[in-house]
């Protein structure tokens, strides 16, 4: 009896400990998710409440997730909220553009200059995403490859812009890509009228930087014509000194492109003096009711927002913009344009007037004064 008396009392002890133990561990939990959630700022009433502990900690998970999903949606609020404003902004600027442009297409002065036929030519520059029912203007030197890999994916053909292969870009005849000119009249006026329309423009001053810099020094897409036909044609007609050999200088092409006989020259290189040909000319702004005019130099906001108004975002994004190759450099047009003479540099700006008015660039008066 005795002997059995002392086990029971140390079976109970033991016990006893091991229930003790199970308590503390239980509270002292508690005690941690408690001291976690004040300083994670949830649940804060929970420690006052009388309800099992089982059930206090699932409370406490619901609370949790709770929290936690209040302040993701925060979050996406604080996001849409955003993302309105700058919608809101981006409307704002856009809206200014076009109005710019109308205003400066209706001035009575200038209507004989600003209104250009819709020709073949013109036709010709304008792409068909026929799928998404949008209308593309090409002005090279404005990231004219990654467009069109925008709107070949859009089209169905690809499933991501980095999977185009160059060479296909430029193969209209084979790539779905079709040009306005391809379509019959009656498609045409249809398209013109009900399609989202847009190009792309930048500074024009700077635009012919570009372009002398791509097709005659650079030469990256080996274009040997610029270099070996073109190029000597211009020389043949500007260069002072009397030796023909040598590069084509900017100071020269830039003559070219403010000449009086331009046009004779021009008529004789074909569809290559779309690299600097005038935006009105290449895309008649003032006869077609583009939607969306892009600027070149504020392409990171305004590519997102140019698919956004073409229904595209979604469907596919415009590639990454390397960091530097859209801001207007002041200094690095200055550079160029100081082996100019000033009385060209005029009669160059005169020749791309509407370029600089249609789209709210400002007269260069550093390189003009
Ligand atoms: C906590 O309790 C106070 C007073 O009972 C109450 O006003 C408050 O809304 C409660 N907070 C939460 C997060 O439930
Ligand atoms: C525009 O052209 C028309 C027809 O060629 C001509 O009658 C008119 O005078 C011109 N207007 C201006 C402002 O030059
Ligand atoms: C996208 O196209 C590439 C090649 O055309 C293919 O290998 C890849 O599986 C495609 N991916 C998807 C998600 O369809
Ligand atoms: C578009 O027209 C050109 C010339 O008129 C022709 O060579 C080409 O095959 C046509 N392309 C398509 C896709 O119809
Ligand atoms: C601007 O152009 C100048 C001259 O070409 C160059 O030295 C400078 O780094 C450029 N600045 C920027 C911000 O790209």
């Amino acid at each position: 009896m005795h002997v059995s008396g002392t086990r029971v009392l140390c079976w109970l002890s033991i016990w006893g400990l091991a229930f003790g133990l199970v308590i503390y561990n239980l509270l002292s939990n508690q005690r941690d998710v408690i001291k976690e959630s004040l300083t994670e700022g949830y649940a804060q009433n929970t420690t006052r409440t009388n309800i099992p502990t089982h059930k206090r900690v699932d409370q406490q998970e619901r609370t949790k997730q709770s929290f936690v999903l209040k302040q993701v949606m925060e979050k996406v609020h604080k996001q849409q909220e955003k993302d309105s404003l700058e919608l809101q902004h981006m409307d704002k600027v856009h809206r200014e553009r076009l109005s710019m442009l109308e205003r400066v297409c209706r001035h009575p002065a200038l209507q004989n200059l600003t209104h250009i036929p819709v020709g073949s030519f013109t036709l010709s520059r304008i792409f068909v995403c026929k799928r998404r029912r949008v209308l593309f203007c090409q002005t090279p030197k404005v990231g004219n490859t990654q467009w069109k890999k925008v709107l070949l994916v859009a089209n169905g053909v690809y499933n991501n812009t980095a999977n185009i292969p160059e060479e296909i870009v430029h193969q209209h005849e084979k790539n779905g890509l079709p040009r306005l000119s391809n379509f019959s009249a009656g498609e045409i006026s249809h398209m013109l009228a009900s399609y989202f329309k847009f190009f792309i423009v930048r500074d024009p001053f700077d635009r012919i930087i570009s372009a002398f810099k791509d097709k005659f020094v650079e030469n990256p897409r080996h274009e040997v014509w610029y270099q070996q036909r073109i190029a000597p044609v211009i020389i043949q007609k500007f260069r002072r000194g009397k030796s023909l050999l040598g590069p084509l200088r900017f100071e020269e092409f830039v003559r070219y492109l403010g000449s009086e006989k331009r046009s004779v020259l021009d008529s004789m290189l074909g569809e290559h003096i779309i690299h600097w040909e005038s935006y009105l000319n290449l895309c008649a702004p003032c006869s077609i009711h583009y939607d969306l005019i892009g600027h070149h130099e504020t392409l990171r906001d305004d590519a997102p927002y140019i698919l956004h108004m073409a229904g595209l975002s979604g469907v596919v994004s415009y590639p990454d913009i390397p960091q530097g190759i859209t801001e207007y450099n002041r200094s690095k047009i200055a550079h160029y344009y100081a082996s100019v003479n000033k009385k060209h540099i005029l009669k160059l700006y005169q020749k791309y007037w509407a370029d600089f008015a249609l789209f709210g660039y400002k007269r260069p008066e550093f390189l003009l004064r």
